[in-house]
């Protein structure tokens, strides 16, 4: 694994737990966590349960006994990871966005693609996809439960950058992070969109915004963890703060999309609801065991909002886990990824998200930008 922080620490956690819940092909073993600062990751390699550690990521693509490379970096070095670990023929596990540009996400897709022919799979790290209520609503939609779709509507709201003293992290940096709330949280209601309807995004019409243009500049190197600053010494902000854009979708569907890491009061708010000829889901990640359902095939005495505890072992992932109604958390989502990808490792089969996949999350977010810039409609290409 590559990174150490806020998503090295989420994916160890699977990693560590995955196949003591999941019966499966193959087993994960910790081999060595790479990091640039050699006391930090030798910390962290003790602290996750890492066997080894490295300040050279280079290592896990040369050495023979590792077979999957795990990349929990900014966006900034996806590309070059990536593309190193595909042409070694190490499996790639890789953190969204998939790349800081449509141009490398591009190019890692042809790798991926290349690499397939040997066997070899790689993923991307959309993991709300496996909040089991995610995953059921893709299930009711394919089902037919909710007809014709007709309206989405996605927002995923936090408030972290409120404070304009709040330091210049990599997040808030285009050369690390691509773009700002757009590729950070809107990529992941993009990707959510697309995975529950079985629909693509054909078109946008976006805007974005940055309300703060300078920050001071941050302590240490930038990690949201460790994002403390004094300093008076301020850096432009290069990305946006906030992301709208409404869209079509392959199947008629029209939909509206808000990102924002300004929204006041809201942690971690990622909300979408579905509308559609027979009926509307809608989930909130805040409350991620449940889901309300509207069937409107019921007689009329009984029409309204209904809500749906996803804890039945009968709901995806759930049958490994707790009795009924034992909830799980945010974590469990990124075991639910390590359990796909190893199935899929050990079965020999792609895992989901492809990078292909990721690829036209990017080419969304790409049209968003362009569309904010030049105040145009822009039609999405598919990957
Ligand atoms: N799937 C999700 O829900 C989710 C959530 C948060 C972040 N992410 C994604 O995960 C990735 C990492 O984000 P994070 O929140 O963990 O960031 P973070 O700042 O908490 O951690 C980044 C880590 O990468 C290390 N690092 C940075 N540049 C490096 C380099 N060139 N070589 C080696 N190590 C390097 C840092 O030292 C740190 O350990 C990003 O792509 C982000 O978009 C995904």
């Amino acid at each position: 694994m590559v990174g150490y922080a806020f998503m090295g620490e989420a994916h160890s956690q699977a990693w560590r737990t995955v196949n003591r819940v999941y019966d499966l092909p193959v087993h994960a073993r910790m081999s060595l966590v790479a990091g640039r600062d050699k006391a930090n990751v030798a910390a962290a390699a003790d602290c996750l349960g890492w066997e080894a550690h490295t300040t050279d990521w280079r290592e896990l693509v040369t050495r023979e006994d590792i077979d999957l490379v795990d990349i929990c970096t900014p966006g900034d070095s996806h590309a070059e990871i990536a593309l190193a670990a595909l042409a070694a023929g190490k499996h790639v596990l890789c953190e969204k966005p998939l790349a800081n540009t449509v141009e490398e996400a591009r190019a890692m897709t042809a790798a991926a693609d290349a690499a397939r022919a040997h066997g070899v799979r790689a993923m991307c790290g959309f993991t709300y996809r496996r909040v089991p209520a995610v995953t059921f609503m893709r299930r009711l939609i394919a089902d037919g439960r909710l007809g014709e779709l007709r309206h989405v509507r996605a927002v995923y709201l936090q408030d972290w950058i409120t404070d304009p003293e709040f330091p210049l992290v990599w997040r808030l940096q285009k050369d690390k992070a691509g773009s700002g709330a757009l590729g950070d949280i809107g990529a992941h209601i993009i990707d959510m969109t697309q995975f529950v309807t079985g629909q693509k995004i054909t078109g946008v019409s976006g805007l974005t915004e940055t309300f703060v243009s300078e920050r001071p500049l941050p302590s240490g190197d930038g990690a949201l963890g460790a994002a403390t600053s004094s300093s008076v010494d301020k850096g432009p902000v290069t990305v946006d703060d906030a992301a709208l854009f409404v869209a079509r979708l392959s199947g008629g569907a029209v939909a509206t999309f808000e990102a924002t890491r300004m929204a006041t009061g809201r942690k971690n708010g990622l909300r979408i609801e579905i509308n559609g000829s027979k009926g509307s889901l809608a989930f909130d990640l805040e409350r991620l065991n449940e889901l309300e359902f509207y069937d409107a095939t019921l007689p009329g005495t009984e029409l309204g909002f209904r809500r749906i505890l996803v804890t039945e072992p009968e709901h995806p992932y759930l049958s490994a886990w707790w009795p009924t109604g034992h909830l799980i958390g945010y974590e469990h989502s990124f075991t639910h990824q390590a359990r796909d990808l190893l199935e899929a490792i050990g079965e020999g089969t792609d895992p989901l998200p492809s990078f292909a996949d990721a690829l036209g999350v990017q080419l969304v977010l790409d049209a968003v930008e362009q569309s904010s810039a030049s105040a145009a409609w822009v039609p999405v290409e598919q990957p």
